[in-house]
Formats: structure tokens, sequence, C-alpha cells
């Protein structure tokens, strides 16, 4: 347990590290052109595996905490012209990339990816496999709300070859639900659950800490509603409030949103609940059955990260992505899609990648990415181990990243990591403060101008 005095001492607004570097340093003069020409060079660059992205950004309601990028809308006509461009868009780039490389990941996000009807995911799925070689390896995942699934919707779902369903379920408690204006789900859980492992899916569960009306307690007591079901894996999100991203996030307000401590409790009761019950925890917020492969790869240190989630070294690919505001990670660039739906449509329509901005990384940032994602994933840093693996002498590392031990002291005086010159390694205490030790390697944010969430 951490203590208040902890608490409020490290609760900075800091980057998440999803990228590095981070989002808010992507600007308007990478163009087009420099993202078709960074995707013709990723082809021989590492790693050789391809993860697509696809954003389905439509919800037919908008919850109140919502931090992701929707458009709340049922109007098939604009569905239908989304998803002709996003066809066209996957045309596109496919021509750029050399598509004898494995495809290792697929990934619907949003919004809320089954707003689409099974017609329109099979069109897009259709789309993808006629271009890119996958095989019974490729992880196909969606984001759902449950609110929307069907018996039907998912056998075809499982049909057109998902294999990984996640499930946003964010609270079972149905007057915390209507607070931040979200319909329950529509099966029982366990239900949906069922039908996808009998098919061969593994299921993740989505909650979310830090709601009005949530106490340590109820959410427990959601955790442990989800246990009860067994999913491979329950991701506990702490709400992000950005009201100045996102202005519905006001509405919370009038209902009181739990502070910095009573959220820390409730993460706290929620994760001892998933360690009691033989879970086991990955990064910040997963939690893994033992013999899901993410649990193994964490074990056996070769876990991963992108925006999507984690991911295993094996699985780790290139991400090229799809549709409006998503964001492509190649070793050499991040290009993000334009936000504007009506803009993205005649880019792709004019046959040009629609890209709004994007960052060409140089070798400081793949270097700094490799050490932030070291402690970010496996909780400890290793010098020689990341220095050999992308030809650096620990002393570059340690001048590339600014590593000042001096720095790291006063951490370790208050428990949060061990280290000495050959490794960091990170307490359990401080795994949820590890976007505080990871910006202790992070040479860029001095200059980073936009305001982060706060770290808790
Ligand atoms: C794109 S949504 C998932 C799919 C679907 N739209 C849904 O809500 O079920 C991805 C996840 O982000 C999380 N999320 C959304 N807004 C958030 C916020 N402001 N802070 C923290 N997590 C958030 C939710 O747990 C949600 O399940
Ligand atoms: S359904 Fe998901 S993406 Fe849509 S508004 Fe709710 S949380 Fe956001």
């Amino acid at each position: 347990m951490i203590d208040k005095n902890l608490l409020k001492k490290y609760n900075l607004p800091l980057p998440r590290y999803t990228s590095y570097p981070p989002a808010t340093f992507f600007h308007e003069e990478f163009t087009a052109g420099d993202y078709i020409k960074a995707v013709e060079e990723s082809n021989h660059e590492k790693p050789e595996a391809i993860s697509l992205y696809l954003h389905i950004p439509f919800c037919t309601q908008l919850c109140f905490y919502c931090g992701c990028t929707t458009h709340i809308s049922r109007n098939n006509t604009l569905y239908e012209d989304y998803i002709n461009a996003l066809i066209k868009e996957i045309e596109l780039i496919a021509g750029h990339i050399d598509l004898s490389r494995p495809v290792t990941q697929i990934h619907w996000g949003g919004g809320t990816p089954n707003a689409l009807n099974m017609d329109q995911v099979e069109r897009i799925m259709n789309a993808i496999y006629k271009h890119f070689k996958t095989d019974a390896h490729t992880e196909i995942a969606m984001e759902c709300n449950p609110a929307y699934l069907t018996v039907e919707y998912i056998d075809r779902l499982l049909k057109t070859g998902f294999n990984r369903i996640s499930l946003g379920i964010q609270d079972f408690d149905k007057k915390i639900l209507l607070a931040v204006n979200r319909e329950p789900s529509a099966m029982p859980i366990s239900q949906i659950i069922n039908q996808l492992r009998t098919g061969g899916a593994s299921v993740n569960l989505d909650f979310i800490y830090g709601l009005p009306y949530q106490t340590p307690e109820s959410f427990t007591k959601s955790i442990e509603q989800a246990i009860e079901v067994r999913p491979d894996r329950i991701v506990t999100f702490s709400y992000a409030h950005v009201p100045w991203v996102k202005n519905h996030q006001k509405t919370l307000e009038k209902n009181g949103i739990p502070g910095p401590d009573e959220k820390m409790k409730m993460f706290e009761s929620g994760r001892k609940a998933m360690l009691d019950a033989g879970y086991i925890p990955i990064g910040m917020d997963h939690f893994a059955l033992p013999e899901d492969q993410l649990s193994v790869a964490l074990k056996n240190r070769t876990l991963h990260r992108n925006f999507q989630g984690y991911c295993t070294r094996e699985t780790t690919g290139q991400v090229y992505a799809f549709g409006m505001s998503a964001i492509s990670q190649l070793h050499n660039a991040y290009a993000q899609n334009t936000k504007n739906i009506p803009k993205y449509i005649e880019a792709v329509n004019n046959g040009k990648a629609p890209i709004e901005k994007g960052y060409r990384t140089d070798e400081t940032d793949v270097t700094v990415r490799e050490v932030i994602n070291e402690i970010m994933c496996n909780n400890r840093l290793n010098w020689m181990e990341v220095a050999s693996r992308i030809n650096k002498t620990v002393n570059e590392l340690k001048t590339i990243t600014g590593f000042d031990p001096d720095r790291l002291t006063p951490l370790a005086e208050d428990e949060l990591v061990t280290f000495d010159q050959d490794e960091i390694n990170v307490t359990p205490k401080g795994r949820f403060l590890i976007r505080n030790i990871a910006a202790l390697f992070d040479p860029k944010l001095k200059t980073a101008k936009k305001q982060f969430s706060k770290t808790i």
C-alpha cells in the first residue's frame, strides 16, 4: 500500500509512454509523402512482423467518462462511406508494404467496432485477407461494447477469424453505468464468455476506477464478479479526467469524482482480489491468468507494448494503422491520420494517405524508446542487456537517456526502485508509479509543451 504523502508527492502530470516520444511531439510538417516513404523503408527494418490497427470511430451513445476518439452516430450512410474509405486506405497502403511479411496482429479499436453490422465487418476483413498474409497464429482482436453483442453476432465474429475479444464492462453496478450514460451488457457476461471460449477465442474485460459513485467496496465487488467468470485478462484503467480535451467529462464533476487516495484504494483492493485469485499483474493495469501468453512473456522478460496494449516480443510488429485518428507505429516514424471524418474520406478517395501529423524518430528516440519500454513492461532495466540488443555500449545508453543516478536515489529512498550500476529493479510499490520512474529516462520531458493526465 502506498501512503498518502507518497501519493501526493508523485501524482504528477506525466506521459503514459504508450509511444516514445509521446504523441504530443507529433507535428504537422510530417506529410502523407513522409509516411509513404517511412512505410517503404519499414519493409527493411525490424520488427519484420506486421500489426494492423483499424479504427472504427462510431458509438451510438456517449459515455461521459469517454477518453477515446469517437463520433456519436447511427447514420448508416456515414458508416458505409467510412467503410469504403477504410477499404481504399487498406489497398493504398498495402501497395507499399512487402506483403510476404507475416501479419501477427490485427486489432480493431474504437469507438465501438461492433457498432458496425457483421456484413460490414466481414467486408473489411475480406479486404485484409485479400492482401495480407495471415495464419492460424495471427491474433485478431476486437474491442466490443457488450451492450450490442448478440449470440448471432458473436458467432459471425468467430467465423470471420476473431480470436481475441475485449469487452468494455467498466463496472457491473447499474447505478454507476447510469451515472456515466452507459448501457449494461445485453447478455449475461458468463454467456458471452462461454460462447467465445467454445469458439476458441480468449477474452479480456475492461474496467475503470475513479468514476462517480464508485467506492473501493463497490469496485472490488465488480472485480470479484469478473473473477467468477475467469476471463483470460482483466484490465483496470485509472479514469483519466482530461476535461480540457474531452469537454463532456465535465458532466461527471457534478456528481463528484473520487480523489487520488480513494482511487488508489479502489485499485489496490481490486488488485488484491485478482492476485488472490491467481491473476498475474502485467505492467500497471493488466492482469492475466498464469497460462496467458502475457504472463509467460513477463516471466521470460519478453513483454512489449504498443498503443493497442501489451504484446509479446513474438507478436510485436510494426503497426500500420487505418481509419480516422489512427496512429501508425513504425521503427522509423509515427504517423497519425486526420481526426476529421469528412477530411479522412476525401483524402482517401483522392488516393492520398490521410495523414494529419507525425514524427520521424531519430537514433536517440529509438534508444530511449527501448529503455522506457523495458522499464514499463518488464519492471527492470539491465543496462548491458538492452545495450547489446540495440548495438550500443552501456555508456552510450546512459548518456542518450540522460541517466543521472542522483535523480534515482530519492525514488530508491521511497522504496520504489532498487539499483546498482548494472541494473535497476522496480519494486512492487514502484509499479504503481511506473510513469514517474520511466520519466527519469526521458530526455525530452523538459521540452514537452502539453498537459498530461496525472499518474494516479
Ligand atoms: C475504445 S474503448 C472500448 C470499446 C467500447 N467502446 C467500449 O466502451 O466498450 C477502450 C477502453 O478505454 C477505456 N477508457 C475509455 N475512456 C477512458 C478514460 N477517460 N479513462 C480511462 N480509461 C478509459 C475503457 O475501459 C474502454 O473499455
Ligand atoms: S462506447 Fe466506448 S468509445 Fe464509445 S463513448 Fe463509450 S467508452 Fe467511449
